[in-house]
């Protein structure tokens, strides 16, 4: 986006309450942006609030649900949206899984991405709005012990893609880009996540940690947006994150 139009201009985010999406939510009010924040626990985000002023409106809802998508973009409007929003996968393996288990990511983290980029495409968003997915490194390589994480994952990959390709042919102007994260023990879906693989490999937290090399942060997954945003990087449809920067993923 034009730096001229960011200032003032509103971003929806999705899972704002905490882990990345509140650090998502503070890099983009820091570069001007009025942001509003969606999760379904009312009490962080009224503290986000707090710290972050009028420049973040708090909306507690289930972003999964098929009719939140469209009534939020009618009323904010956003030339900014941030698909943030994950179920924490029960890391166990398969034969350990339930179905219903199994399917959690897809039942939110995919199904909230497939309701939130369809309303985009039909509102449709302003030519030049950036629509960003959180996918993870995990689609790239699967993950064993989260159950159907990796390939919920792997779908909202391919739906950002699919949305980039009708945005395109339609000629909106809006822009699909998918950030897939290498796991960290920064938040609290990660903590989970670290934990079971520690213990799956009988090594302890920090052994683990150590064979994962640098830790991502919250503060870095925001900065990795508010920079597709302010077109600093932008020209690709998908990026992983690393504590070592954004880079392309072909
Ligand atoms: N941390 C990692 O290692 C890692 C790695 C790769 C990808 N990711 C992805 O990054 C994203 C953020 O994860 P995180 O690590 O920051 O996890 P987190 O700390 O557990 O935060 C998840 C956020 O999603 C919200 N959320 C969950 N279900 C929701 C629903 N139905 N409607 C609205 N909001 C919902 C939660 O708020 P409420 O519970 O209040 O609704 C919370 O704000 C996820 O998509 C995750 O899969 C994380």
């Amino acid at each position: 986006m034009p730096t001229s139009e960011i200032a003032g201009s509103t971003a929806l985010v999705t899972g704002a309450s905490r882990g990345f999406g509140r650090d998502i939510a503070t890099a983009l009010s820091g570069i001007g942006v009025q942001v509003v924040g969606v999760a379904r626990d009312g009490a962080q985000l009224r503290e986000l609030r707090t710290e972050l002023g009028e420049s973040f409106t708090p909306v507690t809802a289930d972003a999964a649900d098929s009719t939140v998508a469209g009534q939020l973009i009618d009323a904010y409007r956003p030339g900014i949206l941030v698909l943030n929003a994950g179920a924490t996968p029960l890391p166990r393996p398969i034969q350990h899984q339930s179905w219903q288990t199994f399917s959690r990511n897809w039942d939110v983290d995919v199904q909230h991405v497939f309701h939130w980029m369809r309303e985009a495409l039909l509102a449709p968003l302003a030519p030049g709005s950036p629509v960003i997915a959180v996918s993870s490194g995990a689609a790239l390589r699967g993950s064993p012990l989260p159950g159907g994480y990796s390939g919920a994952k792997a779908t909202i990959r391919f739906i950002t893609s699919y949305a980039a390709a009708e945005s395109e042919r339609d000629g909106l102007g809006i822009t699909f880009v998918s950030v897939l994260p290498q796991l960290t023990l920064a938040t609290a879906l990660g903590a989970v996540g670290v934990a079971a693989y520690a213990a799956r490999q009988s090594v302890d937290v920090p052994t683990f940690l150590a064979d994962l090399g640098p830790a991502l942060s919250p503060e870095q997954a925001g900065k990795a947006v508010a920079d597709l945003v302010t077109g600093r990087r932008h020209d690709q449809g998908a990026y992983l994150l690393t504590a070592a920067g954004m880079s392309p993923v072909s």
